[in-house]
């Protein structure tokens, strides 16, 4: 299954937290494509409800949250250079924000909140992402055990993988796909 080639992956990246980073793009509310860049926080563990769900944190002020609202696809992009693979994974984004209910997505916002540096607490109590500029020389360091308000965590549940090796000539590729029940398919195909 396509995980154990993305474990096997991130493995090999396991010195390299740039490996962390991949592509998440979404639908504009105009429509036209948004992407950028974000860190993987791990897979949800132990949820029988949400399957194979990566974990990314985010700010609930920022632009990909009103977009998620009006359309919750999302693709991911994620390139590993060891392996020269990339995995491109389609799926539905779930947001759990200060206002969910759900006991276990609630403890997981908790938990990821508390996993995060320094530095990156610090981040959610900046000023209003992408309004004009102001000082930030008097932000107050947040609660390391309490989520920022704005502390948001975002699920994305695959539906569709696709997977290429650059290894090889011609080169390898395979589609995943899940099926309503949560099992998956895998087909190779051409590159
Ligand atoms: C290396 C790197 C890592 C980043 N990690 C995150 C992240 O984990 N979460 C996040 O919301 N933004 C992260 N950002 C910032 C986003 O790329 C983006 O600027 C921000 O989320 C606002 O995007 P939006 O206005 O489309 O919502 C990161 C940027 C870079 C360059």
């Amino acid at each position: 299954m396509w995980r154990s080639h993305l474990a096997r992956s991130l493995h090999q990246h396991r010195n390299q937290p740039e490996a962390r980073f991949l592509q998440l793009a979404t639908i504009g509310l105009d429509l036209r494509p948004r992407n950028r860049t974000v860190v993987f926080r791990g897979f949800l563990e132990d949820s029988d409800r949400f399957q194979d769900c990566l974990k990314i944190v985010t700010d609930i002020r920022s632009q990909k949250i009103a977009q998620i609202a009006a359309n919750p696809w999302a693709e991911i992009n994620w390139y590993f250079t060891k392996t020269r693979s990339q995995f491109r994974i389609l799926g539905k984004l779930t947001l759990i924000d200060r206002e969910c209910q759900d006991l276990e997505l609630q403890t997981a916002r908790k938990a990821a909140w508390q996993a995060l540096s320094e530095a990156a607490w610090l981040q959610f109590a900046w000023a209003h992402p992408r309004e004009p500029r102001v000082d930030f020389s008097e932000v107050a360091p947040p609660n390391p055990n309490q989520p920022m308000p704005n502390f948001c965590l975002l699920l994305l549940e695959p539906t569709e993988v696709d997977r290429l090796e650059l290894r090889g000539s011609p080169q390898n590729r395979w589609i995943y796909l899940r099926d309503d029940k949560g099992t998956w398919t895998e087909q190779e195909v051409n590159p």
